[in-house]
């Protein structure tokens, strides 16, 4: 098979007419099909099913001590803060647990840095002209959606294959406006990345003009290999210590992808003073989390290799997945020169780099075959993919002969979206 680019129009139309004839009868199959979000399958929410077994009206709900059931521990029961150490590398001390998303903790640490300000001063971001942000692009549409919602203006920054382009971060955090950066550090969603130790080391390393920058450190994927053993990765709490900038930075985790996603349980970690000044403020707005839920997942993770063994189990289920894409891309897209891709080891997602100029046009045809997909453009800050090129499949949540089902119509829409791009050129 010729690459597209090297094909004579009369070869473009022949492959249209198949292409075409291909795509229609996969639309009249009438399929309902999503690839959209990295949501968990049925499959592994029932594989934690036991979890919920655990803890009984007759259970002891003692843990150190404490009574989980009762008011009091702010920051956690400290047997879940271990955990959550022992998994992040950091001590217990330096972790909080908060309720069942990360993404509300992200939230509020922003936010509280627009009401209260942070703890190294000098004031409310609230009261500032202008707030601006870095947004290593394509990166987490959640992350720009909050960064959109408190007004920030998003600066991209382009991710390379060790992470954000560092010259541009190091350029950029010049400017006393620039008050912080997003970072997925592991299987990066969407691209799978992992940031490579220059890029950590030059991120710990920040040398920023904001006294009161905030390095968001969303570790999402920590322990979410589905190909190979774990790998470990650095601490970056100490990494940003041993530079002068230990309160540069919150990490963030969850167990969303380990246990139930929106009724697991979600951590930061960061230093003594982040962690008094984040007390001090959430005393005031919450008395206790939910501490039985923690107990649950104390109970049932254990430790480190707990999770570990968990996350084999569900690396048997995503491990075929991913496979599945990547298998349809290789065989389907790759001889025809029309995208690229990575080849993640972990995370919850491909990221698919089609010709300029057609993620859009592909998204709508599937749409049309009854194929939704995560929306052209949505892996960039205001939806706007300057190349209208990045996609992100999900291939978790459809059972595997589904999948197939998807990549066929994925591949086609693709083709077909790429064929009428290059005929009207
Ligand atoms: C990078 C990243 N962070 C956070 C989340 C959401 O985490 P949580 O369920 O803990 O809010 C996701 C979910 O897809 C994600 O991809």
């Amino acid at each position: 098979m010729k690459k597209y680019a090297e094909m004579t129009k009369a070869e473009l139309q022949a492959e249209l007419e198949q292409v075409k004839t291909r795509y229609a009868e996969l639309k009249a199959l009438g399929q309902n099909l999503n690839m959209a979000r990295g949501k968990p399958s049925k499959q592994q929410l029932d594989m934690n099913g036991p979890m919920m077994d655990i803890l009984r009206s007759d259970s002891d709900y003692m843990c150190d001590g404490i009574d989980a059931r009762n008011y009091g521990n702010l920051e956690g029961l400290p047997a879940c803060r271990k955990l959550f150490a022992e998994l992040l590398d950091v001590k217990p001390e330096q972790i909080f647990v908060g309720g069942s998303a990360s993404l509300q903790l992200m939230y509020d640490t922003i936010a509280k840095a627009y009401t209260h300000g942070r703890v190294m001063g000098p004031k409310p971001w609230a009261k500032l002209d202008k707030v601006k942000w870095l947004c290593p692009a394509p990166g987490y549409d959640r992350h720009f959606g909050i960064s959109e919602s408190f007004g920030m203006e998003m600066i991209p920054v382009p991710m390379t294959p060790e992470g954000p382009d560092m010259d541009l971060v190091e350029e950029l955090a010049r400017d006393p406006e620039v008050k912080g950066m997003w970072c997925v550090p592991k299987y990066s969603n969407p691209d799978g990345i992992i940031y490579s130790a220059e890029t950590i080391r030059r991120i710990a390393s920040l040398q920023h003009a904001a006294p009161d920058f905030l390095l968001m450190w969303d570790n999402a994927y920590c322990v979410h290999e589905f190909d190979g053993d774990y790998v470990p990765f650095p601490d970056i709490l100490k990494e940003c210590e041993k530079y002068g900038n230990a309160d540069m930075v919150f990490e963030f985790a969850s167990t969303s992808k380990i246990t139930f996603p929106g009724a697991g349980i979600s951590v930061f970690a960061c230093s003594e003073n982040n962690m008094a000044y984040m007390k001090k403020l959430l005393h005031a707005q919450i008395i206790s989390y939910d501490k039985v839920n923690q107990l649950r997942h104390v109970r049932y993770l254990k430790d480190k290799a707990g999770v570990l063994a968990l996350m084999k189990r569900h690396a048997e289920i995503l491990g075929p997945k991913f496979r599945c894409v990547l298998d349809n891309l290789e065989r389907e897209i790759a001889p025809l020169g029309i995208a690229s891709w990575q080849k993640p080891k972990g995370g919850y997602f491909v990221s698919v780099n089609t010709m300029p100029g057609i993620a859009k046009a592909t998204w709508k045809l599937c749409k049309e075959a009854g194929l939704t997909m995560t929306g052209a453009g949505a892996t960039f800050p205001y939806g706007k993919d300057p190349q209208d090129s990045n996609m992100r499949v999900a291939p978790s949540l459809p059972p595997i002969g589904q999948l197939e089902q998807a990549m066929e119509i994925y591949c086609a829409s693709m083709k077909l979206a790429a064929l009428e791009k290059l005929l009207a050129e």
